[in-house]
């Protein structure tokens, strides 16, 4: 078999996880300070796979040109390919084919992470003689996904969101193909939504008695085009940190895994991990509890902060009440005020959400 390539798609809208996208790819908000997109790319060379295309978005697209630039740092040799516009998954495999060539290929969605990688999928791909090999999960909302209908091992049918899904295994973003998915990707037709689907491009490799494998994810996977999706995927990652104080301590605790960046700061607070504070960050007379990330150069005062993400340069001063479960944006400042009377006073972005006590 030629060599396995790599497709990861980082195109797209992003309009799930509004503001935060107004002005940045989905796929580069970190999860435990790692842009969402670096775990993908990793999985890849991980299996084996080290010439990867990734599809762009027109708006987002240099910004991850500059982030993974030729992905000599990945040890992966990366080429870019511009979506015009979000037309769908099998409509961006389409875009990409010239840059494929005629080989196999595995496809990776660029807001997805996968905790056990996808080296013995592609590694089975690799040996086999399908078409096709596709991951399934259980899930508890098979309606946000699409839905594979099994019989046996064998996939018998695949819709993409159903309303009334025929099981609760979903597709997960990761795909290897055979070039027959060109074909299938140009007999099909645009979906409800306007999209060329993927599901629609393997169930046509199936109709037209092709050989589509299914496989069961071991080990969590994670879409993490929503919010909560995302704290959770932020979650899961710090799980499995370990602990490393590099960053200057002074009168500070620090318990647990915790992971503290060169540069960072942290005086006269308490750090319960898992968490981890990038270079930078300055911590001071505040707790920071589990399951946060703090990026680089944030600054947290006299506030408590837990189960978040904080994107770099935020800033949180002298809050009366813990925040959790949220996500700030770059350079966003979160403060109490000092005046009387006691008002609330603030410039928010579109789309942004913010819950008071
Ligand atoms: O996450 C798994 C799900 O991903 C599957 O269960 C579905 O079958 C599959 O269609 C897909 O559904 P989503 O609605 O979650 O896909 P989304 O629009 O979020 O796009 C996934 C990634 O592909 C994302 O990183 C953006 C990128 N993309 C998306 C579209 C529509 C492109 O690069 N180009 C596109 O045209």
């Amino acid at each position: 078999m030629e060599p396995l390539k790599g497709l990861i798609l980082s195109g797209g809208a992003g309009t799930r996880l509004r503001p935060i996208t107004h002005t940045s790819a989905k796929q580069l908000v970190p999860v435990a300070n790692k842009p969402v997109l670096f775990y993908g790319i990793e999985a890849l060379v991980e299996a084996g796979v080290t010439d990867i295309v990734i599809v762009i978005a027109p708006e987002t697209g240099d910004e991850i040109r500059e982030a993974v630039g030729d992905g000599s740092k990945f040890g992966a040799r990366v080429t870019y390919v511009v979506q015009d516009a979000p037309r769908g998954l099998a409509h961006a495999v389409l875009t990409a084919e010239e840059a494929l060539g005629h080989g196999p290929f595995i496809m990776y969605l660029g807001d997805n992470l996968l905790r056990d990688g996808v080296r013995a999928l592609a590694d089975r791909f690799r040996e086999g003689e399908s078409d096709a090999l596709i991951l399934l999960t259980k899930v508890p909302d098979p309606w946000h996904y699409g839905v594979a209908e099994l019989d046996g091992e064998r996939v018998v049918r695949l819709v993409e969101k159903p309303k009334d899904p025929p099981s609760d295994m979903a597709l997960v973003g990761v795909y290897l193909f055979g070039p027959a998915i060109f074909e299938a990707a140009r007999a099909i037709k645009p979906s409800w939504r306007n999209e060329l689907e993927i599901t629609d491009a393997i169930q046509h490799l199936i109709d037209n008695g092709a050989r589509v494998e299914s496989r069961t994810v071991t080990g969590w996977w994670k879409d993490t085009g929503q919010l909560a999706d995302m704290l959770e995927a932020n979650r899961l990652v710090l799980e499995d940190l370990e602990r490393s104080i590099e960053g200057e301590i002074e009168s500070a605790r620090i318990e647990g895994r915790v992971a503290v960046a060169p540069g960072a700061r942290i005086e006269r607070s308490l750090v319960r991990g898992p968490a981890i504070i990038g270079p930078g960050a300055v911590i001071t007379d505040s707790y920071i509890g589990p399951y946060t990330s703090i990026d680089r150069d944030v600054v947290v005062e006299h506030s408590e902060v837990q189960h978040s993400i904080l994107l770099a340069g935020a800033k949180v001063l002298s809050l009366e009440t813990r925040m959790e479960a949220s996500l700030l944006g770059r350079n966003v400042t979160l403060k109490r005020g000092e005046r009387r009377p006691r008002t609330i006073s603030m410039i928010v972005g579109d789309n942004s959400e913010i819950t008071l006590p």
